[in-house]
């Protein structure tokens, strides 16, 4: 377990197996109420293990409890994350931003050159929070009987710069 910071949390990497019953758990919280309903709510506990074999996996803890994470998978020279899901009793207290820290710290270790990231069209207070953490909109789809979505990216910093 990570210490937690002044704020009460803690973004890491998971690298624990066995906390894939709790990340499915928040992603279901966190994803429940959508209009049309997430994918995210039919994910399984296998699809949240093979997510932790491929990594990374972000989590934010508070106190040991599980209460914002985020999947990775190093996609076109870049870390796209799908997912993020916090806990609805922590959202707007910061942990969301935090999660994209230890994205940003993920893909820079990694080398990679870029966050990459899907978001509803008919969510924009998403977007927007995308886009006030260094996100812009570069593209946009849309699946057959899913909603519109637009791609974002946010460019890794070099450190020196
Ligand atoms: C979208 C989501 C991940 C954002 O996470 P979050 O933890 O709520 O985000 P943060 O708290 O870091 O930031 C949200 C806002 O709260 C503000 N905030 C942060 N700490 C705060 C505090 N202590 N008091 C008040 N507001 C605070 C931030 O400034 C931010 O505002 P901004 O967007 O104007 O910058 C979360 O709402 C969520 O899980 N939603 C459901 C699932 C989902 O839609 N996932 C995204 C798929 S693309």
């Amino acid at each position: 377990m990570s210490a937690d910071t002044p704020r009460g949390f803690a973004a890491t990497r998971c690298v624990d197996e066995r906390r894939r019953g709790d990340i499915l758990a928040l992603v279901h919280a966190a994803f429940a109420g959508l209009s049309p309903p997430s994918g995210a709510l039919h994910e399984t506990i296998d699809e949240v293990a093979a997510r932790l074999a491929a990594g990374p996996v972000l989590i934010c803890e508070a106190g040991g409890e599980l209460i914002g994470c985020v999947y990775g998978a190093v996609k076109e020279g870049g870390l796209y994350l799908t997912r993020m899901a916090v806990r609805p009793d922590w959202q707007k207290r910061g942990v969301g931003r935090a999660l994209l820290l230890a994205a940003e710290a993920e893909a820079r270790s990694r080398g990679l050159r870029k966050l990459t990231l899907r978001v509803r069209v008919n969510l924009p207070e998403n977007r927007a929070f995308f886009e006030r953490a260094g996100f812009t909109v570069t593209g946009q789809g849309q699946n057959p009987g899913r909603p519109a979505y637009e791609v974002m990216e946010s460019p890794i910093a070099d450190p020196a710069s």
